[in-house]
């Protein structure tokens, strides 16, 4: 096979066909095809776009590349929840441990931050000693004994995507919604799941921000899931604000840890409750979301959800002791508040500008190779639609320096418009989409 004539067959918008998809993508698994080559060819899918059998042939051959995880023999369903990507989404941290708590089993396979959004192993990385690195058989008999594993991608999954989204992402190939699809499904589908749920963002400080886009990308994986026999269910939700207060790793653990113990803020538990419901429903465990709500919301009153997060963190290496007492968490050294530069409504609290002021106080990576600082970020307590008067505190910049106070600072300014009107936030969960179809649940959601 030469690359070249599949470069230029995809250059001038032909096709390829499964045995083609396959060979390629093993022959550059195997380092027989160039960087440049696979850089070009990746360039030619992102211009010229995939059919859904195009899409479907590089998910297999993605997954076929790496171990596949068969997990039927623990004898419990197993699902799992995967976001587009957000800020202040911590949303897996909560869910993981809860579900886990409820006889289902969570193989949870997350990412690192990217671009302007943060990633879920970055944050379980800010509780000291926590190992996201785990093999798979370290990840095997973990699922064992406590049915819920927290870990990256691992050597074994999936390395042909692990590869190709490295080069994506220093390639500006990764906004392609067949290339996006085939990437996320070619790692769930390695987990042996009965049912996987998909939080996919809407709004500015999403990848695709429109919703257009983001139910084409919620169909393409949902057809994805099908072809390997996986019920997937997506949900909708709203990144045209921060989700809940904190934005910042060790900041975000500490709000998923008050989050378990009932005290977290209302638009996290309501995302954190629609995703969870519906992977109690693929799980098999609930046959109504209101059943599936009730019983989350006791596993969280009388402290399972919390334990088993504690059970997770001891069992990684990490100190357990961050659940009781979150101080135990790396702290800031400078911390600040931020006022209202105006009396009025809050009318907008930009993610991105957020996101990227989280990066700016060294809390994310610009290169792969950044380390970041767990301490920095913000706590954002105003709301869009909230009232304030000039000079009423409305976030916390927590900061290593002076410096990282005045960028926070910076940031903050940028990102939060205090106005005579407030602009309506998007609805919090707006669409579910499944094999069926798309449902409108923006008037059940605020
Ligand atoms: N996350 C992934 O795993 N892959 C993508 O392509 C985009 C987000």
């Amino acid at each position: 096979m030469l690359a070249q004539r599949l470069i230029e067959r995809k250059r001038d918008g032909g096709r390829l066909d499964a045995g083609e998809w396959r060979a390629l993508v093993n022959a550059y698994a195997a380092g027989h095809v160039a960087d440049y080559q696979m850089a070009a060819f990746l360039m030619a899918c992102f211009i010229r776009g995939m059919d859904r059998a195009e899409t479907s042939s590089l998910m297999s051959a993605m997954l076929n590349s790496g171990e596949k995880l068969d997990l039927a023999y623990l004898g419990v369903p197993r699902v799992d929840k995967h976001s587009s990507g957000g800020v202040g989404d911590k949303v897996s941290l909560v869910l993981a441990p809860l579900i886990a708590s409820m006889g289902v089993a969570v193989p949870m396979m997350s990412g690192r931050g990217l671009g302007h959004t943060g990633g879920t192993l970055d944050k379980l990385e800010a509780i000291p000693g926590f190992r996201t690195n785990l093999s798979l058989d370290e990840a095997r008999a973990q699922l064992e004994s406590l049915h819920v594993v927290m870990i990256g991608q691992s050597r074994e999954i999936a390395p042909a995507d692990k590869k190709m989204y490295a080069l994506r992402d220093a390639t500006s190939t990764v906004e392609s919604i067949p290339l996006i699809a085939a990437s996320i499904m070619s790692k769930k589908m390695a987990e042996g799941l009965v049912g996987l749920v998909l939080d996919v963002k809407r709004g500015s400080g999403a990848f695709l921000p429109d919703l257009e886009r983001d139910l084409e990308l919620a169909g393409t994986m949902i057809q994805l899931g099908d072809d390997h026999g996986c019920p997937v269910t997506c949900l909708v939700t709203a990144m045209d604000r921060p989700l809940g207060r904190a934005c910042g790793n060790a900041l975000e653990v500490e709000e998923s840890i008050l989050a378990l113990r009932g005290e977290g803020p209302a638009d996290l538990m309501e995302v954190t409750y629609a995703l969870g419901a519906e992977m109690l429903l693929l799980a098999g465990t609930h046959a109504t979301r209101e059943d599936a709500r009730r019983d989350m919301a006791i596993q969280i009153g009388n402290g399972k959800a919390a334990e088993c997060f504690q059970k997770i963190i001891e069992a990684q290496g990490g100190n357990p002791g961050v659940v009781d007492d979150p101080a135990v968490l790396p702290q800031a050294d400078q911390c600040e508040l931020y006022a209202a530069p105006r009396r009025g409504f809050v009318s907008r609290i930009e993610p991105r500008t957020v996101g990227r002021g989280v990066i700016a106080l060294g809390g994310g990576r610009t290169k792969m190779e950044d380390t970041i600082d767990p301490t920095v970020g913000f706590v954002i307590s105003s709301r869009p639609g909230d009232w304030v008067e000039s000079g009423e505190p409305m976030a916390t910049i927590f900061a290593r320096d002076r410096a990282g106070i005045e960028a926070g600072r910076a940031a903050l300014a940028t990102a939060i418009t205090v106005a005579d009107e407030a602009e309506p936030p998007l609805p919090l969960v707006s669409h579910r989409v499944t094999k069926g179809g798309v449902e409108d649940l923006s008037s059940q959601s605020s």
